[in-house]
Parts: C-alpha cells; sequence; structure tokens
C-alpha cells in the first residue's frame, strides 16, 4: 500500500508579507499565497513595524483560507502547522504565532516553531535532488547576511554574519539615495543594467584575512558620500545626476556587494572543506548574484554544484517554512501552545 503524503501548512508573518502555504513531504508544494505590502510602505522607504503588524492582522484569515482552498484540502488532511516564531519583527511575528497556536489547538494538529533562516536555506534545496554534505549555506536577506556550515536541515551551524547592515538592507539604502523606487533590491538591479560596474570604486570591506563576517555599511556610507560630499554639506547631487551617472552607482554599489559575498562564501568553502553551496534569502533573486555564485562553483574545484531557491521562493514565504516543518515533523520536534516569537534567533 502506498503511504499517504505529509501535508504541512506553513504560516510566515517575520516582517511585511502574510504568507500561507501546503506543502506535501517537504517538497510537493499544494498552495502558496503571500499578501505583500510593499504598497503599504513604499512611501516610509521601509518596513514600518506597527503597520506590519496590523496588515499582518487584517490579511492572515483571508492568506491561510486561501491556502487551502488551493490545495484542494480540508484540515483532517493536514498533519501539523509549521510556524515562523523567529527572528524578525516581534509584533509581526506574534500574528502568525497566534493564528498557528489557535489552530493548533482548534484542529487538534501538532505545532512546529520554525527559523525563518534556517527556512530560507530549506528554500534552496527543496527540491527532490539531495546536494551533498557538508556545504556551505548563504543567506542574504533584507534583515540577514549569514554564512552557515550545514550539514543537516535540522541544525545548521552558523559561520558568520553582518555585524552591521545586511546586504539587502544597503540595497534599500542606497536605492533611497538614489531616489529609485522601494523595495530598493529590485531597483538597484534594474537600473544596474545600464551601468559601469567599474565606474567608481566602492570599498569591500572583508573585516580581516580570516573573518567570515560581513560588513556593508562603509558601502552604504561611501555611496551616500559619493553623491552628497565628503563632508555631507554639499550639495544633493542626485537630482542633477544624468541617468548614465546613477546606473554607474547602481552597479558599481551592486558589483562591490557581490564581490565581497562570494569572496567570503568561497573562504567558507575552503574553511570547512565543503563540496556543494547553498543560496537562499530575498537578495539571492539578483541575477548577478547568482550567476557570480556559479562561476564561483564552477571556476573552484572542490565544489561540484550550487543548489539556488528558485526566483519565487527567495523573498519570503511559507513554502520554505512548510518545507523545513516536514523534517521537524519527522524528526518529532514539536512545539507547544507556550511558544513565543523572537526577534532574534
Ligand atoms: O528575504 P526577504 O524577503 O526578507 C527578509 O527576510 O528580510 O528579503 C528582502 C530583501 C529586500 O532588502 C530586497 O530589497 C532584497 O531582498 N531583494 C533584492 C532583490 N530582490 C529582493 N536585492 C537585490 N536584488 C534583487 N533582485
Ligand atoms: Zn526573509
Amino acid at each position: 500500500m502506498q503511504e499517504r503524503c505529509i501535508n504541512i501548512l506553513g504560516i510566515e508573518t517575520s516582517c511585511d508579507e502574510t504568507a500561507a502555504a501546503v506543502v506535501a513531504d517537504g517538497h510537493t508544494v499544494k498552495s502558496s499565497v503571500v499578501a505583500s505590502q510593499t504598497k503599504l510602505h513604499e512611501k516610509y522607504g521601509g518596513v514600518v513595524p506597527e503597520i506590519a503588524s496590523r496588515a499582518h492582522i487584517e490579511n492572515i484569515y483571508q492568506v491561510i483560507t486561501e491556502a487551502m482552498e488551493q490545495a484542494k484540502i480540508n484540515k483532517d488532511d493536514i498533519d501539523a502547522i509549521a510556524v515562523a516564531n523567529q527572528p524578525g519583527l516581534t509584533i509581526a511575528l506574534v500574528v502568525g504565532v497566534t493564528a498557528a497556536k489557535t489552530l493548533s489547538f482548534a484542529w487538534d494538529k501538532p505545532l512546529i516553531a520554525i527559523n525563518h533562516l534556517h527556512a530560507h536555506l530549506q528554500s534552496a534545496i527543496m527540491a527532490e535532488e539531495k546536494p551533498k554534505l557538508p556545504a556551505v549555506a548563504l543567506i542574504v536577506s533584507g534583515g540577514h547576511t549569514c554564512l552557515y556550515d550545514y550539514h543537516s536541515p535540522l541544525q545548521p551551524k552558523l559561520l558568520g554574519s553582518t555585524i552591521d547592515d545586511a546586504a539587502g538592507e544597503a540595497f534599500d539604502k542606497v536605492a533611497t539615495i538614489l531616489r529609485l523606487p522601494y523595495p530598493g533590491g529590485p531597483s538597484i538591479e534594474k537600473t544596474a543594467e545600464k551601468g559601469n560596474p567599474k565606474a567608481i570604486k566602492f570599498p569591500r570591506s572583508m573585516l580581516g584575512r580570516d573573518s567570515l563576517d560581513f560588513s556593508f555599511s562603509g558601502i552604504k556610507t561611501a555611496v551616500l558620500y559619493h553623491c552628497r560630499g565628503q563632508d555631507m554639506k554639499g550639495e544633493d547631487k542626485v537630482e542633477s545626476m544624468s541617468e548614465q551617472e546613477i546606473a554607474d552607482v547602481a552597479s558599481s554599489f551592486q558589483a562591490a556587494v557581490i564581490d565581497v559575498l562570494v569572496k567570503k562564501t568561497k573562504r567558507a568553502v575552503e574553511r570547512i572543506g565543503a563540496e556543494t553551496v547553498l543560496l537562499g534569502g530575498g537578495v539571492a533573486a539578483n541575477s548577478h548574484l547568482r550567476t557570480a555564485l556559479q562561476k564561483l562553483c564552477d571556476s573552484y574545484k572542490p565544489v561540484k554544484k550550487l543548489f539556488v531557491a528558485p526566483k519565487q521562493y527567495c523573498t519570503d514565504n511559507a513554502v520554505m517554512v512548510a518545507s523545513l516543518g516536514y523534517h521537524k515533523f519527522k524528526a518529532e520536534l514539536f512545539a507547544d501552545l507556550t511558544l513565543e516569537p523572537k526577534a532574534t534567533g
């Protein structure tokens, strides 16, 4: 007799996307619903936690209902409810956590706590082909930039992370400086297409020979100085800059950030003797980063393969939460109704 598949309902509200998904056996996506709040935060140039939280409250019921309907599944066929409870904006996370706890209680289903960053990692390896381990995993998102020693989906070991701004945050801030639309990552990538990546030599902060940590606040400041003068007293030049000059800044900035990400990933690969590299998180949607990391993996012999999250699962979604939930379900790693949201993790 064929074994019934394990269906996990995933819920994600860590930042500005309200998302729910049903995934079978950790890899078959039965539904994925994402209510994006981009329009609400656009005019502030970044995510406003109170607004995010309120929008999650307004959307969560509808998003979960749609995910169940799209999957053509009823509660009896759900095996567990997985929810991202850390890290993120606490007042945003609490909405997903409360919804998940309520459903767990009402439907009498196990509850699974998911680390949002580990879920991003999972989106790179969701397909049925399994990566050769050990792997180095690079997660680049709006809130985090991290390198992991990845031995199993359940226990990735942190090797290094940002000591100030995350890479995505730097993209967003530089886009604001250049008056490009929010969210900054995709706008910078688009604007950079017509620019020269070698036009301006922005700093590449490597934090010493051995460090696997990142720092992106220096490059953000360098862009600011470039546009407003060293003492910041100069006129904001952006208004008078030509389209080509703006494209050159965007392209040179993007090249510098990617350069650092690739060099640090190579360092981590050497450190742990990895055969595989995984890439996930919102900034992983950037085509230049994907290509640069692919080039590294093709030219650096010890690495056999790069696993990259599909573009639609790079930014926040609940598929990655449900998929990782499956592995925790198999390992019987359940949470209880005392589960709380946590800002860090
Ligand atoms: O993973 P994510 O959806 O949210 C967090 O967990 O933070 O990542 C959002 C970040 C934003 O900073 C956004 O500007 C960036 O990912 N991003 C990109 C691109 N698409 C999204 N950055 C560079 N290039 C892109 N194409
Ligand atoms: Zn994220």
